[in-house]
């Protein structure tokens, strides 16, 4: 059972960011510009939102939060959104996801330039991602995959399988994952024999919000579990958490402490396993910044 450090992975990437934008720098005079828009006030969306920014920052990158509250309609929405896009100076576009309730979301997502949008969540990026035409992905399966190859994991002819069909991790997931020649089974809640196909996978990727569905009797001996699960646990679930003992108290101190979907013991018959927090999260963070310097480097011409 070998750890995936997601956390150890993002800040290599991280540096390595940061060196690239100071060279981008030097020869443009610009620094890659990301805009994250917040609609209404979810408290785990103001969370990810402030991490990103967090991130940014560290790495250089021009990073700047719009943030509206519950007041502004779709239609003022979609023009904020096409103010961005005409905005040469701004190279990376993200829309916090979810909406509120009351917006349709893929009338929002299909607004955002399919040059700047960040996610890769507009249907022409999506597509790409499908094709296996493009290198840059949405940012939690780009993350995944740059962390299984960081460990020398080849997929090719691998049982995977990925719980949860969303655009924002399943779908795409399913994708990357097929075009290195894995046997993809994507589950959703109407899947049949869910346990069975676990029982049968040698990758399993867990994206549902169920804390601890995936159970250690489901699991094969020697299987790579990936764990993309941030539930947020009050204080009177006691969770035995992966992690160390000063960040529990961190997050206890907080209110509650964050767990996956695959139950800890379960860890313990993998042959790697991605920890929760300290894996795929931090991962997808610095996956955004990766995608901000590409997008800006697209725009500005800049191939190497
Ligand atoms: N909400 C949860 N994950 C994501 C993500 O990767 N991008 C955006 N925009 N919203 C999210």
């Amino acid at each position: 059972m070998k750890i995936l450090d997601g956390k150890e992975l993002s800040k290599k990437i991280r540096k390595k960011l940061s060196s690239e934008v100071e060279l981008l720098k030097n020869k443009t005079s610009k620094v890659p510009n990301l805009k994250v828009v917040l609609v209404g006030d979810d408290p785990a969306s103001e969370i990810y939102v402030r991490s990103k920014e967090r991130v940014a920052k560290k790495i250089g990158i021009d990073s700047e939060l719009i943030k509206f509250g519950n007041k502004i309609n779709e239609n003022e929405l979609i023009a904020e959104i096409e103010k961005l896009n005409n905005d040469e100076n701004v190279n990376a576009i993200l829309v916090q996801l979810p909406l509120p309730e009351g917006y349709d979301t893929w009338k929002i997502l299909e607004r955002i330039s399919p040059e700047k949008d960040v996610d890769r969540f507009h249907p022409y990026n999506l597509g790409l991602t499908l094709l296996n035409r493009t290198d840059i992905h949405a940012c939690t399966p780009a993350g995944i995959i740059e962390l299984i190859d960081e460990y020398s994991i080849d997929l090719e002819g691998k049982n995977a399988c990925v719980i949860g069909r969303s655009f924002i991790v399943g779908k795409p997931i399913s994708a990357l994952f097929t075009n290195r020649n894995a046997t993809v089974t994507l589950c959703h809640s109407k899947t049949k024999n869910i346990r069975e196909i676990i029982k049968n996978s040698d990758v399993v990727v867990a994206a549902i919000g169920i804390p601890g569905f995936v159970k250690p009797e489901d699991v094969k001996n020697g299987s790579i579990l990936i764990d993309v699960g941030i539930n947020y646990i009050d204080k009177e679930n006691e969770v035995k958490l992966l992690c160390s003992e000063d960040e529990i108290k961190k997050y206890y101190k907080k209110g509650y402490a964050i767990t996956g979907d695959i139950s800890v013991k379960a860890f313990k018959k993998s042959s790697y396993f991605t920890p929760v927090p300290g894996g795929i999260g931090p991962m997808t963070v610095v996956m955004l910044m990766k995608n901000t310097v590409e997008l800006f480097k697209l725009q500005n011409r800049i191939y190497e």
